[in-house]
């Protein structure tokens, strides 16, 4: 079982990199209208401004996986996300239609701390542990295709942070799951684990680079959940003192925060979603508000900017944005949208046929549940 490796971005010409915001974003208007009907763009709300604003849907990753299944007539894909999401909706589109990820460096460091290799290794020594029958795994969206097709033939499925819980319980009730391998993001797995009742110690975390996970035979049989020792950088920065302060300067100031945060973080704030429901809760919370939001910067600053009548704020005072979703940049867009205008598909991403059965096996499964 196999995916396409990540390939390294073309540098791209000057009449791109040197040309003005101004000249790009005309650009970007004429090639989108010229191929009408035929193109939607997607944007994760971790995007640019610049870039977000030509999204005919933006959404969390589980809704634009959702808007790409639903979506069997639109020809050119163009994903302003990160590879994982473009992946995705390869997997979830026919083979007529072409998904482009307009920067093919833009990847995540999440998903790139659970590999192929190393999933089969923790598998085989489960098997070898405690047998593998009852063992249900689950993958987060924020995963390679291969992981996804992995947890589709064994049985699993695909979880993001605004279906995790739905997801677990179905591992625990329909699948009758008695552990669940769950990877790569540590933080999520235990803060979904204890929303359904289980406790931190129910949890055990599983070193990829360790002869068994790092574990005691012992912890592993006791364990119900095996999570990957796998965390996003940009969430791990937000720390329980950042909220402390926050409620110091005004103690009625609510707390959001992204499930890829920390558990003591989490039980810290007030509530936690994912990008589309820390959306929701901003734009439904009365005038006067007071919101201090502990994800990605770029979506932070628009909710500030798009409610000016309650205060929205970082948490972390010195947050950097998401790196790699921040890759996808007017210039590569305006490249992306004209090769297209020009008749050539560019920074296509096709995942093999093999890996894509397994994968939608996942992802379809995940849909159907949630
Ligand atoms: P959402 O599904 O909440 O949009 O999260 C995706 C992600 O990568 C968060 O870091
Ligand atoms: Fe990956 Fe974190 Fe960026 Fe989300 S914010 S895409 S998890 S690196």
């Amino acid at each position: 079982m196999s995916t396409i490796a990540l390939r390294l971005q073309t540098p791209l010409p000057e009449t791109y990199t040197a040309a003005l915001p101004a000249d790009l974003e005309e650009r970007i208007q004429e090639a989108k209208q010229s191929l009408g009907s035929n193109l939607v763009i997607l944007g994760h709300h971790y995007q640019r401004d610049d870039v977000i604003q030509w999204a005919d849907a933006r959404g969390d990753s589980f809704k634009l996986a959702r808007f790409a299944a639903d979506h069997p007539t639109a020809k050119y894909i163009v994903f302003c996300g990160v590879h994982f999401m473009a992946e995705s909706a390869d997997i979830l589109t026919g083979d007529n239609q072409h998904v482009m990820l307009p920067d093919l460096n833009a990847g995540c460091s999440m998903a790139d701390m659970a590999n192929e290799d190393q999933v089969l290794d923790a598998w085989d020594d489960l098997s070898a542990i405690c047998g593998t029958e009852h063992i249900v795994p689950i993958t987060y969206m924020n995963s390679s295709a291969a992981l996804k097709a992995f947890v589709g033939e064994h049985g699993g499925a695909v979880c993001t942070s605004s279906n995790a819980e739905a997801i677990l319980r179905w591992a625990f009730h329909t699948r009758k799951a008695e552990k669940v391998l769950f990877f790569p993001d540590q933080h999520l797995g235990r803060n979904t684990a204890v929303n359904l009742g289980f406790s931190t110690k129910d949890c055990v975390v599983w070193n990829p680079r360790a002869e068994n996970g790092g574990l005691e035979e012992r912890e592993i049989k006791e364990a119900t959940f095996l999570l990957w020792r796998g965390h996003c950088s940009i969430h791990q920065r937000f720390r329980v003192a950042q909220i402390e302060e926050a409620r110091q300067k005004n103690p009625d100031v609510h707390i959001i925060v992204h499930p890829e945060c920390a558990h003591e973080v989490v039980c810290a704030a007030d509530q936690a979603g994912s990008t589309e429901a820390i959306i929701k809760a901003i734009a439904t919370a009365p005038a006067g508000t007071s919101w201090g939001v502990g994800t990605e910067i770029h979506l932070v600053h628009r909710l500030a900017q798009e409610h000016p009548d309650k205060q929205v704020f970082s948490l972390d005072p010195v947050s950097c944005p998401c790196s790699t979703m921040a890759r996808i940049d007017p210039s590569h867009l305006a490249w992306t949208l004209e090769h297209l205008q020009a008749g050539q598909i560019v920074n296509e991403i096709r995942v093999d046929p093999d890996t894509t059965r397994w994968a939608r096996t996942a992802l379809e499964r995940m849909l159907a549940i949630t």
